[in-house]
């Protein structure tokens, strides 16, 4: 698992975390690493296609990555795993929900818009690779009444999406906490 997880790290993500990071992932009771992976036939190994990973701080998740393969992107798993993120922060009772996205990835700020996370501040020159910004992203309501009702819009949101790819979500999903 960790060697596919390093190699969709680098390919997406610019090697942003080391094996010893993810290492930590596992280990740590206050991470969530979740995972979508196929596996078409039993004999050859499962292939990861995204991952997530949330740290529970207090009464917060602080998202901290987010990556499909780019050959399975547009094809609703983003959302699939934005939402089992959000959900496994609803189900541990965390009331809200940030993160941080470089100011020109319109892709990903795209998908944390539809999921309620709004704009409350830049730090400038915040990544030390492009020299780009980070745009301050918050979620305030996971512990609000209506939000259960959300993630259930977003899960048939994401499942119909991945169905129309022809994609089973459940069986995808795999939670490694
Ligand atoms: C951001 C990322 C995770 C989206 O994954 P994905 O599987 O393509 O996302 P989905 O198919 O679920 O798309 C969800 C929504 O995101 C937005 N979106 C995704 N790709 C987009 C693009 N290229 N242009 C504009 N909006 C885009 C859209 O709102 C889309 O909804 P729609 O398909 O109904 O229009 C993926 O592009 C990725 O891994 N990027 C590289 C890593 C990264 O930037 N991670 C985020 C770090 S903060």
């Amino acid at each position: 698992m960790l060697p596919q997880v390093l190699s969709l790290d680098r390919l997406c993500l610019g090697g942003l975390w080391s094996e010893a990071g993810y290492r930590r992932e596992f280990d740590s009771p206050n991470s969530d690493l979740l995972a979508l992976w196929y596996q078409e036939d039993p004999m050859v190994q499962a292939q990861l296609l995204g991952f997530v990973c949330l740290w529970a701080i207090v009464e917060e998740a602080h998202i901290t990555l987010l990556a499909v393969h780019p050959r399975y992107r547009r094809q609703g798993m983003g959302q699939a795993l934005l939402w089992a993120a959000l959900q496994s922060a609803h189900d541990r009772g965390l009331e809200r929900a940030t993160l941080e996205v470089e100011a020109d990835n319109l892709p990903a700020q795209q998908l944390y818009k539809k999921f309620g996370f709004r704009e409350i501040g830049r730090r400038r020159n915040y990544y030390p690779k492009t020299g780009g910004d980070a745009i301050i992203l918050w979620n305030n309501r996971l512990h609000k009444p209506d939000f259960a009702t959300l993630l259930e819009k977003w899960y048939q949101t994401a499942d119909a999406q991945l169905a129309s790819a022809a994609w089973q979500l459940t069986p995808l999903l795999h939670k490694r906490s």
